[in-house]
């Protein structure tokens, strides 16, 4: 059985430790990211082979179906023995597949409040703002996240999908403890903020960290080195991803305990530099 374990850990806020390789829960809703999963048995399954995979560090959002994987997650995993629940808010859902932002900062902290309810929680380990909303001052949303830390309604705070401009902001407020934005082999548009991540002891969570496009196509490279170490594709470009850096934490998502035990298997692989160093290049080609 894989194990999480060998991923080594980082410690969100410079006081939680986790195994850096998490789990998405979005994809553990219906298609769009909308209501139920199509089979929510096998999808509890997976949420419940989670830790015996050494998986402690679990990713969701109210907005997840919505609410259904908060709800998902307290059906399988209540109280959460040794797992850290980061959850987001700050996106709302008009219907499947959309997506709205709204940064009210009354709504943020009922947000907050109610995944804290939804999930059966004193306090949320880890709530990340999903999107800053253009249409309300950053502050205003940044000054709702330090209200609260302040009150104990959250532990930590992060937030998903800035620039480096937008951390630094955000840190003159209260301290950013995680940023998620999309990035993979190939989607290298954050490249700058993960830098300021590691230098700042950010935990950068890559979204999206399964992506490889072309490179994991057969006889591809990709899929190559994927059957010298014997795994999947996708195994490989999670294994990249936590060499590239210390403060790396994937968050792969499935429905199935299959696809689950092949990304886990990513914690478990020695990258050579060589491989590392020729993926790195050829990543950047496809950007
Ligand atoms: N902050 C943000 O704005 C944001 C946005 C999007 C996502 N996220 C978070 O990031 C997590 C990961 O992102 P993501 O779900 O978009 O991308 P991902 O983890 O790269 O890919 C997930 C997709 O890959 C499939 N998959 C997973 N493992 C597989 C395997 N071993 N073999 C074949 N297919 C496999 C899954 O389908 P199956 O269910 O069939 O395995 C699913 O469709 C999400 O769960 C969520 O927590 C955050």
């Amino acid at each position: 059985m894989p194990s999480a374990i060998k991923s080594g850990i980082f410690k969100i806020g410079g006081k939680i430790p986790v195994h850096r390789l998490g789990f998405g829960a979005m994809r553990i809703t219906g298609q769009g990211v909308w209501g139920p999963p199509q089979d929510k048995a096998e999808a509890l399954r997976t949420l419940k082979a989670l830790p015996g995979l050494g998986v402690d560090f679990i990713d969701t959002a109210d907005a997840y179906g919505p609410e259904v994987s908060e709800n998902l997650l307290r059906e399988a995993l209540y109280p959460y023995p040794g797992l850290l629940i980061a959850t987001k808010g700050g996106l709302t859902r008009p219907g499947p597949g959309s997506w709205t932002p709204n940064g009210d900062p009354k709504y943020l902290v009922a947000a907050a409040h109610k995944s804290r309810t939804r999930l059966g929680v004193e306090t949320i380990a880890l709530w990340q703002l999903h999107r800053i909303d253009p249409k309300v001052a950053a502050g205003e949303q940044f000054a709702a996240i330090k209200s609260l830390l302040d009150d104990g309604v959250i532990a930590h705070a992060g937030l998903s999908e800035v620039s480096v401009a937008e951390i630094q902001a955000a840190q003159k407020v209260f301290p950013v403890a995680t940023v998620q934005n999309r990035y993979n082999l190939v989607d290298r548009q954050s490249e700058a903020v993960l830098e300021y991540c590691e230098k700042h002891a950010i935990g950068f969570i890559p979204w999206f960290p399964l992506a490889a496009g072309d490179l994991s196509k057969p006889g591809g490279p990709l899929d190559k080195i994927a059957h010298a170490h014997n795994v999947s594709p996708g195994a490989i470009a999670l294994a990249w991803l936590l060499k590239r850096s210390p403060v790396m934490l994937p968050i792969p998502g499935t429905s199935k305990v299959k696809h689950l035990e092949e990304n886990v298997a990513a914690a478990e692989i020695n990258l050579s530099d060589e491989d590392f160093n020729f993926l790195d290049r050829e990543g950047r080609k496809q950007n």
